[in-house]
């Protein structure tokens, strides 16, 4: 007998997420379940009750129906009370749960004996999850859309112009926290023409934010900022300090601030003090994407746009519902992918598996049992001990004004490379024929010349770099083009030998060389130019 999953409408005051679309259903019945749809659960994000017939679910005219008819539950937010009484015992619940944040919630589940598979506790950093990482798909939104917003209620374009009633000058874009949604925030400014700069505690975001398009901006204090799988952690007094510091020249400097700084199970930090907003200049704009868990900035209202000393504050925590078609498609690819998971068979069955470490990460509770926190993950070690070694590089790259990789070399180990070198030559000199000392010169200065500008190339340049490198090679065109002159630019010692016929096929052959290696020439320059605009804002 095939599950029915159910598709509630949120409750939620102002959510215009649906746990699932149109097109996410027929995947779901082709994996052998049956779908029920409360009527009009799609309204809000533009999915109406007809296209989710037409994909073949059904539709419950209301929520007492929906529930009775469901043997899993698919939704978005974590259910109320009131949902959760409806639930039928026995069944599965899956969505949004904040286990640690909602632990009377979890009771209520238990009591239920459901089985709760809450997509906010998957463990993030296996590989194998990311196809349902539904917090890294609905940041992405959310940075978009809060830069979205702060577009809207800032009073200049973000891109600097200069037109004939005057110059505009480009918006400065501070952001706080460059997790997903920042980077993603990072990523939307820097397109729209904004000046980006950016501040983690995790010192290895800093490339990332450097390849969006921002500047990584360091606080002067040393202290390795990675509580663990990607996450911050609660940092210093001291690290505070410099922090706050290096947060309240931004503050005077920047246009917008868009916060985006958490800890997980921890209110956020409180990194944007009321001193900070006023020295603000009039009409700047802070967006708080932590204002859920209490705000990064003191004045942020949650849920509201205020005004406070000429800056808007805006602490909405439904950016990721404001564009609710796409983040509802997302989520629901997120929850089809976690049920293939679960139907391995294909049958319209549900198999939590607790020996899977996705599955076992993310079932909080099993058969009315709460087992909530899940053991220590095995493979969580190695992410998390890459940050250790980032944080030298990337200050040493920033102090040093460009990527060049590689350790410089002492005084004694340059004496004795020196040497040596001194040595084979003097060797060379001595021993090998006179018209060898030449190219071996040769050879090694292009050793030298070739060493130095490869290695002050930032790596993520090496693919242009190779393409520049194959075009240059174009030079043997010269050889080529020795061939097809005329004659009397010869040599006397060629134009000898240009009696016989087989210069013709030399001719033939010098021609198609030079065709071949005009296209490589060409082609190569022009690719190597394709893909250095990318790079380019
Ligand atoms: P989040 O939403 O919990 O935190 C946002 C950011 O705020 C983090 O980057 C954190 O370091 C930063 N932060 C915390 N306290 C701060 C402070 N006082 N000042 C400045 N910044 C502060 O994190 P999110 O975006 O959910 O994920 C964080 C990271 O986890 C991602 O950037 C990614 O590297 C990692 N991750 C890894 C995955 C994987 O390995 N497959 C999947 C998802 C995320």
């Amino acid at each position: 007998m095939p599950l029915t999953i159910g598709v509630p409408r949120e409750t939620f005051a102002g959510e215009k997420r649906v746990a699932t679309v149109p097109e996410v259903v027929e995947k779901l019945l082709k994996l052998g379940f049956k779908v029920c749809v409360e009527r009009g659960a799609g309204d809000a994000a533009h999915f109406s009750d007809e296209a989710y017939r037409a994909a073949g679910a059904t539709v419950a005219g209301s929520a007492a129906e929906l529930y009775a008819a469901a043997d899993v539950v698919f939704k978005v937010r974590p259910p109320t009370a009131a949902e959760t009484a409806q639930l039928r015992e026995g069944s599965t619940f899956i969505g949004f749960v904040w286990p640690a944040q909602n632990p009377e919630l979890m009771q209520q589940l238990a009591a239920r004996k459901a089985t709760v598979l809450a997509i906010d506790a998957l463990p993030r950093q296996l590989s194998r999850a990311q196809k349902m990482d539904a917090l890294t798909s609905m940041a992405g939104v959310t940075g978009y859309r809060a830069v979205i917003e702060a577009a809207h209620a800032f009073g200049r374009p973000f891109n600097g112009q200069v037109t004939a009633a005057g110059k505009i000058p480009p918006a400065k874009v501070f952001i706080a926290g460059a997790g997903v949604a920042g980077l993603a925030a990072i990523g939307a400014a820097a397109n729209l023409g904004a000046i980006v700069r950016a501040n983690d505690t995790r010192a290895e975001v800093a490339d990332q934010v450097v390849s969006l398009g921002g500047e990584f901006v360091k606080v002067d204090y040393e202290e390795e900022g990675s509580g663990g799988g990607g996450y911050g952690k609660v940092m210093s007094e001291g690290f505070q300090q410099a922090q706050r510091a290096m947060y309240a020249q931004q503050a005077r400097e920047v246009d917008i601030i868009i916060t985006t700084a958490l800890i997980p199970g921890k209110p956020a930090p409180r990194l944007i003090t009321a001193e900070m907003v006023q020295t603000m200049k009039p009409g700047s704009v802070i967006i708080d994407m932590a204002a859920e868990q209490g705000g990064n900035c003191e004045l942020t209202v949650p849920g509201e746009a205020v005004v406070r000393h000429g800056v808007t504050i805006v602490g909405y925590t439904d950016l990721a519902s404001r564009l609710a078609r796409q983040s509802s498609t997302l989520y629901s690819n997120n929850l089809l992918r976690l049920t293939e998971e679960l139907c391995k068979a294909k049958d319209g069955a549900l198999n939590v598996d607790m020996a899977d470490d996705a599955i076992r990460g993310l079932t909080v509770i099993k058969d009315g049992a709460i087992t909530w926190p899940p053991p220590p993950l095995k493979q969580a070690a190695a992410p998390a001990a890459k940050p250790a070694a980032a944080p030298a590089v990337s200050s040493k790259k920033s102090s040093h004004g460009h990527g060049g990789g590689g350790e410089p070399m002492s005084a004694r180990s340059l004496l004795a490379v020196s040497a040596v070198a001194a040595a084979l030559f003097w060797l060379v000199g001595a021993y090998a024929p006179a018209a060898f000392l030449g190219h071996f010169t040769v050879f090694v200065l292009a050793c030298f010349i070739g060493y130095m500008v490869v290695w002050n190339v930032t790596p993520s340049l090496h693919t242009p770099l190779m393409s520049v490198t194959n075009a240059i090679s174009s030079i043997i065109a010269v050889g080529a083009l020795v061939q097809v002159a005329p004659p009397l630019l010869r040599s006397s010692a060629e134009g000898a030998a240009a009696s016989g016929r087989p210069d013709d096929l030399i001719l033939g052959l010098a021609v198609v060389a030079l065709v071949l290696t005009a296209i490589n020439m060409f082609g190569g320059f022009a690719v190597t130019r394709r893909m250095l605009a990318m790079f380019r804002k």
